[in-house]
């Protein structure tokens, strides 16, 4: 594999500082002896229930399984159609279809690169049962329309937030305008664990009740099934670790804001779309992305000098091939395709030194012969 003097994501350097706290919470772990679904599990729920401003969370084995199960015991049947974004991680998509679902791909508005809400209520059929709202990059999507759409036409609003831990629009938070919200726990997210896991969100009980069966079999005691479920349990290494981190989380949050308007200042002026940020909290940064029209020129010249970027996504869901509709000329959603073919993410993670971020924006200014 290609060493990079810059990497996209240096996870050890976080590692490094917090050893001492992450070795105490697993002494505590193996002292403990309890390995699945326990008092770490319950207290992580808790934590981040409340930082996300909700009255419950569910541990789940992943980010991918948070919006499954959250689907499923929204009561997704089979057939039900889910209108989500053209332009989203495939797990957004697979999870959809794992729940029996269908994906109704939507185009994306140019500014927030989530879901339009002006093309949401088109895309409506006798089938519609949810919106499934995706805050892409940890940009908010335009929460204040999208819940009027979905309320207006009785679709269940749902929020995969799984690239926006701390993001929110006018101080509610990502997960909270809907019936659930669904985090993934991946070792890259804003917070993420040793390993795989998710959460769902909610300030509804009997849906946290049910989440709580379904991540177990489908268990309503320790020897009795009320439905048939899944093995989706967190487990209490990654929830003790977790925990670590979520005590650095705002903090991490504040310094991917730092570096965003420091990007911002150093990219200003150059042909490239850069994202648009008044400076609030409303994203959180998971990802810095610029769109390029000669992305694949742009990232060859920063491979060149050693820096590794990264492209989030250059296949739209309705491109991949188990969602090409029995070879159909896929529907064309022009925000999706363009940015497909121009994204490029340049590193950006609370642990970038400002020497690096300087040499990134050297070399892009460089690239268009601005110095
Ligand atoms: C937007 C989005 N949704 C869902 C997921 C799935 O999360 P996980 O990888 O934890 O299953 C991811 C993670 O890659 C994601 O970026």
């Amino acid at each position: 594999m290609k060493a990079f003097d810059i990497p996209f994501l240096d996870l050890s350097r976080q590692d490094a500082e917090l050893a001492a706290e992450l070795n105490e919470a697993f002494s505590l772990f193996l002292r403990r002896g309890i390995h699945v679904l326990g008092p770490e599990v319950s207290s992580l729920e808790s934590e981040f229930a409340a930082f996300c401003g909700t009255s419950a969370g569910v541990g789940l084995a992943s980010g991918t399984d948070a919006l499954l199960l959250a689907l499923k015991a929204l009561g997704a049947q089979s057939g039900d159609e889910v209108i989500t974004p053209a332009l989203s991680a495939p797990p957004t998509a697979v999870a959809v279809s794992l729940a029996g679902a269908v994906p109704v791909y939507t185009d994306i508005d140019a500014t927030t690169l989530c879901i339009d809400p002006s093309l949401v209520a088109e895309r409506i059929t006798a089938r519609s049962r949810f919106l499934l709202v995706v805050h892409l990059y940890g940009r908010m999507a335009d929460m204040g329309p999208l819940a009027a759409v979905a309320r207006e036409h009785g679709l269940i609003l749902l929020e995969d937030c799984a690239q926006a831990h701390g993001a929110a629009v006018s101080g509610k938070a990502a997960g909270t305008w809907g019936r659930a919200g669904s985090y993934s726990f991946y070792p890259t997210k804003n917070l993420g664990a040793y390993g795989d896991g998710g959460m769902v969100v909610t300030d509804d009980a009997g849906l946290a009740e049910r989440l709580r069966s379904l991540r177990d079999y489908g268990r309503i005691d320790r020897d009795r099934l009320g439905e048939i479920g899944f093995n989706s349990r967190l487990d209490e290494l990654q929830a003790a670790l977790l925990r670590v981190k979520l005590g650095h989380l705002e903090r991490w949050n504040r310094r991917r804001r730092e570096l965003a308007r420091r990007y911002l200042e150093g990219l200003d002026g150059l042909p490239l779309r850069l994202p648009r940020w008044d400076g609030g909290e409303e994203h959180c940064f998971h990802l810095f992305v610029v769109e390029c029209e000669e992305r694949e020129a742009l990232r060859s010249h920063l491979e060149e000098r050693g820096i590794q970027a990264a492209v989030h996504y250059p296949v739209p869901l309705h491109r991949q091939p188990p969602y090409r509709d029995g070879g159909a000329p896929p529907r064309s959603f022009p925000v999706t395709e363009r940015v497909a073919a121009q994204a490029l993410s340049l590193p950006l993670y609370p642990y970038l030194r400002e020497d690096e971020q300087e040499r990134i924006v050297e070399a892009v200014r460089d690239f268009f012969g601005v110095s």
